[in-house]
């Protein structure tokens, strides 16, 4: 079967499975490169459906025997599988086949991590585990009985309840076993199974209706004092959950383990969520603000995923957006509600930018719900995963929050134990609010981003807005219809005072105008606030409106927007026509910044700055070809402006900002920081380094200390720091992975490949390890002056290391290829040498299909 052609899977092909399961019983026998899987299940024949061949999934197994009602039948191999003869009547299905734990370095199916067992299975990973129907319709209660030796797996977990838990002496010869019973049907994909010597970090959880939940975080022994922060975490997230959805947790435990080798960030198991150690561990010395954050949002995110995604689940993975946009939406509104949510909108909408927007600009763009795919582990995307969630967004506007409300209320009571669909989720809004929402389901099947225009126009009293919308061709996509874009609106005076406030618009065709009438002044239109919809806006205004508008604007996301666009018309300038910053935008900004009232974390990302991949995305639309050194160059004079410009300032704010007392990851001290941070960042610029030497030997947490080091290395004073920092954390691999990142993220452009290649000669470079591999490879490629350095140097290393990776993990080598699809963005020289890097990956034999559905999309386009 290998070297098969790749074949594509279409929505439009979705067939049931044709029987339905009522049990299954699973025995897992442990042995590192041996383990038994010894599967028990119970087959009826689903009568609606049950004109097809009997398929199983599996992958890799070696078979030892199976049964049906306890005679041994013959398997015939087919493509992914095996199809059986089985009665057309309720029967038994009784295998056995053995794995190699040991031997799986994809970290999919049953894989060991540190001499711990666990499991990863979405999307397609149960079949690397026994003979299954793999697919996630189907759904059914599980029992799982695991044995091993009591010396080196002293823990056992899996999904729902554990029945007991025997632990023998050590002496003892006989087995220890753990049993455990999950009473919700569910998908093969939300199995897991943990065994290892870990030790808990325990509390417990009284749900509304005052059930008592045990709650633990399994880490390896040494990480005991880095889980009290996640476990707060649950518990806001399983409080919040009640309080805000009205969903209660449905099991008498919830566990999650720490991980150090995973593909992702976290999983969702039922009731035992695995997790990247570096999205659950954290302490003040050892993890920053961010990380603090993102870990909350993270197991926020696995969290809610018990109800939307386990409870309900996916019919197909056609489907994917319905559990992972809604969960992301989820986990966005417990964020803002936990910390701030101005500062939440604008993270997230700078993480649409950077990740979403290029994505679906480019080669790799599909639609929220694709319609097809060679590989579904490619399709974890930013489109689905962010711009799903910004479809759940615009929805909640359009209906409104009560509405909203109920139609969850609806979805939970409609679908309960169900695997749904996108119409399925439709019809419930559709239902429950009376509106017709087929062309809102545009926003799930057209892919690119809407591009948005306004003009004004003002007679009489009335004032109107002129909008229309357009979307580029894309991938399969050459013409699409107008889509239902919420615009939200709010119109001011010149005092900056709302003569209107927020409004939603609601644009449905290609042209559409909107009047407001009895405005016996000129009104000032501040658009699209807080986002409202993924587009891009083209509004025609001048520099001076937008500098009423940082001054102004009463809506705080389309203030700090209003700052972003004249920073970047400022970079254009620079880049395009040579002119120097822009001096109303620094003086705008300077004014802000004084301004005590003003959160702290909103004006640290008031002094940020479009990113250069942003920058070369925007020029690269505009019709311009994308220069990476000129655009670095800009961004560094900016940087520098902005220091000169805010000279007597920064001093004063970086001391205002500084936190006094014990370290706590709060909103608030967390927003001190980052804004403290960004001060040094610049003061760097003025005292070459002085303040940050300070901050770095100072510094009593991770926060202060990181930035202090990357304020150094960019000084190119790095030098000490870089050594220091190893000595003092070379025995936390977490702590590692950043030391790796920061040399890379403040290498010089013309060093890059060179300061990568003697990174990945260091004894700790662990490649095959995700998180390691994503330190150096994933943060060089997002080293925009460096990756895309004009001798094509660091293209050849990162395609060395995937070229390298695939064998051994095509998940996270696939996902990596997303570095490469921005090519088209660059003059003929460097698309040249990206071309041949894309063409010397998918030319290797044996390449997986994970990678080479991404090499080939991104150079078919
Ligand atoms: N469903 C997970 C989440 O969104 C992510 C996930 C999908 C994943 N596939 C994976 C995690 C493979 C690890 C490995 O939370
Ligand atoms: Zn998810």
């Amino acid at each position: 079967m290998k070297d098969a052609a790749p074949q594509t899977i279409y929505l439009k092909d979705y067939k049931p499975f044709g029987w339905i399961i009522d049990d299954v019983h699973l025995t897992f026998r442990l042995h590192p490169t041996a383990t038994r899987v010894i599967s028990r299940i119970r087959f009826r024949p689903d009568y609606e459906v049950h004109d097809r061949p009997f398929m199983l999934h599996g992958e890799g197994l070696k078979h030892i025997s199976a049964k049906v009602d306890g005679h041994e039948v013959t398997l015939n191999h087919v493509e992914g599988g095996i199809e059986v003869e089985v009665p057309h009547a309720p029967f038994n299905w009784e295998a056995e086949v053995e794995i190699n734990p040991q031997a799986n370095t994809a970290l999919e199916g049953l894989y060991m991590s540190n001499g711990m067992y666990c499991t990863q299975c979405e999307a397609e990973g149960f079949r690397k585990i026994t003979w299954y129907p793999d697919r996630p319709d189907v759904m059914a209660q599980f029992t799982v009985r695991i044995e091993s030796d009591a010396e080196h797996t002293p823990v056992m977990l899996s999904n729902g309840n554990g029945l007991y838990y025997e632990q023998d002496n050590a002496q003892s010869p006989a087995p220890n076993i753990s049993i455990y019973q999950d009473p919700w049907p569910k998908p093969a994909y939300l199995f897991a199974l943990v065994a290892g010597d870990l030790v808990a970090h325990e509390d417990t959880f009284k749900t509304m209706s005052g059930k008592d939940v045990r709650l633990s975080i399994y880490v390896r022994p040494g990480d005991e004092h880095k889980c009290a922060f996640g476990m707060e975490a649950l518990k806001k997230s399983m409080k919040w959950d009640e309080e805000v959805y009205g969903r209660e947790y449905d099991l008498d435990e919830f566990n999650i383990v720490a991980v150090d080798d995973f593909n992702m960030g976290a999983m969702e198991n039922k009731g035992l969520n695995i997790f990247n150690s570096s999205c659950v561990l954290a302490s003040p010395e050892t993890a920053t603000d961010g990380n603090f954050e993102r870990i909350e949002a993270i197991i926020a995110h696995e969290y809610f995923h018990n109800w939307t995604g386990n409870r309900i689940t996916c019919r197909d993975w056609f489907q994917l957006c319905l559990k992972e946009g809604l969960t992301v939406f989820r986990d966005a509104q417990f964020t803002a509600d936990m910390r701030s949510e101005p500062v939440k909108r604008i993270d997230d909408v700078l993480a649409l930018r950077a990740r979403q927007f290029p994505e679906d600009q480019g080669p790799l763009s599909h639609p929220v719900r694709p319609e097809s795919f060679q590989e579904i582990n490619n399709f974890y995307t930013a489109t689905v995963y962010e711009k799903g969630a910004e479809v759940i967004g615009m929805l909640k506007t359009l209906v409104g929050d009560d509405a909203y409300a109920k139609a969850l209320d609806l979805y939970f009571e409609r679908h309960d134990g169900q695997a749904c669909t996108i119409e399925d989720w439709i019809k419930v809004f559709e239902d429950s609010t009376g509106r017709d929402l087929t062309q809102f389901k545009l926003w799930y099947s057209q892919s690119g981003t809407p591009e948005v225009t306004v003009r004004e126009e003002y007679e009489g009293d009335t004032f109107t807005l002129h909008l229309t919308q357009s979307s580029a061709p894309t991938p399969g996509q050459d013409v699409k219809a107008p889509q239902v874009i919420p615009v939200a609106v709010g119109l001011l005076n010149d005092n900056g005072d709302e003569v209107l406030p927020t409004k939603i618009l609601e644009l449905t065709e290609a042209e559409q105008s909107f009047s407001f009438k009895g405005h016996a002044t000129r009104p000032i239109p501040s658009a699209l606030r807080g986002f409202s919809a993924p587009v891009t806006l083209t509004q025609d205004i001048d520099n001076a409106r937008r500098a009423f508008l940082l001054a102004h604007d009463t809506d705080p996301f389309n203030r700090w927007e209003a700052g972003r666009d004249l920073a970047r018309d400022s970079l254009i300038g620079t880049i395009v026509k040579g002119t120097a910053p822009n001096p109303d935008y620094l003086s705008g900004l300077k004014t802000l910044l004084r301004d005590d009232r003003l959160d702290p974390a909103y004006r640290a990302l008031m002094l940020g700055q479009p990113s250069q991949s942003e920058l070369a995305g925007i020029l690269h639309k505009q019709g311009h070809t994308a220069d990476p050194a000129a655009i670095h160059a800009a961004t560094e004079t900016l940087r520098d402006a902005k220091a000169k410009a805010f000279a007597d300032l920064l001093p004063d704010i970086y001391a205002a900002n500084q936190v006094a007392g014990p370290f706590s990851p709060d909103a608030e001290p967390a927003g001190k920081r980052s804004l403290s941070n960004a001060a040094l960042s610049l003061l760097t610029r003025l005292d070459g380094g002085e303040a940050a030497e300070k901050q770095y030997k100072s510094a009593g947490n991770m926060t202060l200390q990181l930035a202090a080091f990357g304020a150094l290395l960019d000084a190119g004073k790095g030098e000490n720091a870089v050594a220091a920092f190893y000595d003092q954390w070379k025995d936390d691999r977490l702590v590692i992975d950043k030391w790796f990142s920061m040399q890379v993220m403040f290498a010089n452009p013309e060093d890059l490949a060179t300061t990568v290649t003697t990174l990945t000669q260091h004894a700790d470079f662990d490649w095959k390890n995700p998180n390691r591999f994503r330190a150096v490879m994933g943060v060089m490629a997002a080293h925009h002056a460096g990756f895309n350095h004009e001798s094509g140097a660091a293209y050849k290393v990162l395609a060395d290391w995937l070229i390298k990776l695939d064998p051994v993990n095509p998940q996270t080598t696939a996902r990596m290829c997303s570095a490469f699809q921005t090519w088209k963005r660059y003059d003929a020289n460097r698309q040249a040498l990206l071309k041949a890097q894309l063409e010397r990956i998918a030319g290797q034999d044996g390449l997986s299909r994970d990678t080479t559905e991404m090499v080939t999309r991104i150079l078919e386009a």
